[in-house]
């Protein structure tokens, strides 16, 4: 198993944020996860990646008060729930956050070269992971030398993608991605989100597209409330009637 969360609670001051929650994710897997607003979903990742319990530990909340993280996470078959945001970068588990915006004055170019921090100056390394992201994106070489602040929806989202790509991660968490896209730009990066997926990445997606999410998935977690009320492939949640009135809507 790459990833096993159990029993994650969450909660900050007096309100539950997540309850419980019990998620595993296994080498190579594209898991969905999806839910209404405000479901919990952006705080599970950032529970598993280390930034809730940064919030907690530097009392950087955007709420002052007091936040609460139990339970466990394991990846790669150690526990990392005590592990400092950038070790567990470190180790693969990477979080491609939701409304990401690159740095705006930036070019696409330098973007990139600001996400290879973890290379360490590897020239080599970067070249070939640059190679492999601009033939997965090719609109980001088109644009290279372009300022990001100029970039479309659709391309920021893949140069938020792409920057995510240059910390070499196994798992790569991504906070709903089409978010804000139109149709055609939104059914393009998920295509592009697969290929990821079948380059050997496995990939945790957060979403609140739920049939394309379901499309892609090969199974899938639902949150609502801060519970996990659902899990299963996507053929089984589809054959759910409940499933299928709530969250596709037919
Ligand atoms: N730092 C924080 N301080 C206080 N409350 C928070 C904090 N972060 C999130 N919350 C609350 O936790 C709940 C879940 O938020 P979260 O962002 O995880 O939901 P979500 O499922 O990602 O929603 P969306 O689909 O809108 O992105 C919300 O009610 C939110 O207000
Ligand atoms: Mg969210």
């Amino acid at each position: 198993m790459l990833l096993e969360v159990q029993n994650l609670s969450v909660s900050y001051d007096t309100a539950t944020i997540l309850h419980d929650v019990n998620i595993k994710v296994d080498d190579m897997e594209l898991v969905g996860l999806v839910g209404p607003n405000g479901a919990g979903k952006t705080t599970l990742l950032r529970a598993i990646t280390g930034l809730v319990k940064w919030e907690r530990d530097h009392k950087r909340g955007l709420r002052q008060g007091k936040i609460r993280m139990e339970g466990t996470v394991h990846f790669m078959g150690e526990r990392i729930d005590h592990l400092p945001a950038h070790e567990i970068v470190q180790r693969g588990l990477v979080h491609c956050p939701e409304r990401r915006r690159p740095f705006m004055e930036m070019t696409v170019y330098e973007n990139l070269l600001a996400g290879a921090y973890l290379l360490n100056g590897k020239r080599s390394e970067f070249k070939e992971l640059l190679e492999g992201i601009y033939h997965l994106f090719p609109v980001l070489k088109v644009r290279a030398k372009q300022v990001s602040g100029t970039l479309s929806g659709g391309e920021q989202q893949m140069l938020a993608i792409g920057r995510a790509l240059m910390l070499r991660p196994k798992l790569l968490c991504i906070d709903e991605p089409s978010i804000g896209l139109a149709p055609i730009v939104k059914r393009d990066l998920f295509h592009r989100i697969g290929e990821i997926a079948r380059s050997g990445i496995t990939i945790l997606l957060v979403e609140q597209d739920v049939a394309m999410t379901f499309a892609m998935a090969s199974r899938n977690y639902i949150l609502s409330h801060g519970r996990l009320v659902s899990e299963g492939t996507s053929q089984q949640l589809m054959q759910d009637e409940g499933i299928r009135k709530s969250y596709l809507g037919l």
